[in-house]
């Protein structure tokens, strides 16, 4: 396992479209998955989609254990949203790969998934609540679609600028 570097915006590979994982699970997208999870654990977060460390796959893992609880990773490969509620919840999001910004996006409070798990199996299950506003935001991951493409132009021309600047700092902290 190895932490890789995280991508941030407005790194132009974020926007990318991921493409599904073609046959099988493999043990190279295992391997990928275990990558995926030591960097969002050392973040820390609670979720991560593989083109957060620039890889273009179709490819989720998760844990929204609470502090304190035991570890309880989740991997989804070529997920789909099959069904979503017509109710919807707000929440305030945050991203790694959008450092320091958070803000509420109102997104279906249930969603029901269809995805191959860690193994490779067939699994369908129902979200609600944290679970069913990560696996939708990582989602949007697959898409290209960042949680401040949700927000007005106004609040995510905001959140972008103070990330220019935070990088700049960064730079010149170097
Ligand atoms: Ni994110």
């Amino acid at each position: 396992m190895a932490i890789r570097e995280i991508l941030t915006a407005p790194d132009l590979r974020l926007k990318q479209k991921s493409k599904p994982v073609e046959g099988p699970v493999t043990d190279a997208h295992r391997a990928l998955m275990d990558d995926m999870l030591e960097t969002m654990y050392a973040a820390p977060g609670i979720g991560l989609a593989a083109i957060q460390i620039g890889e273009p796959l179709r490819i989720i893992v998760m844990d929204i254990a609470k502090d304190g609880e035991a570890k309880a990773p989740r991997y989804f490969v070529n997920p789909e949203i099959v069904w979503t509620s017509e109710e919807t919840a707000p929440y305030e999001e945050g991203c790694l790969s959008v450092p320091e910004i958070y803000d509420e996006v109102e997104r279906p409070a249930r969603v029901k998934l269809r995805y191959l798990n860690y193994a490779g199996e067939v699994v369908e299950e129902e979200a609600e609540g944290l679970f069913a506003v990560c696996i939708q935001h990582e989602m949007d991951h697959l898409e290209g679609v960042l949680f401040i493409d949700h927000l007005s132009r106004l609040k995510r021309e905001n959140a972008l600028r103070k990330l220019k600047k935070a990088r700049k700092l960064a730079a010149l902290e170097a």
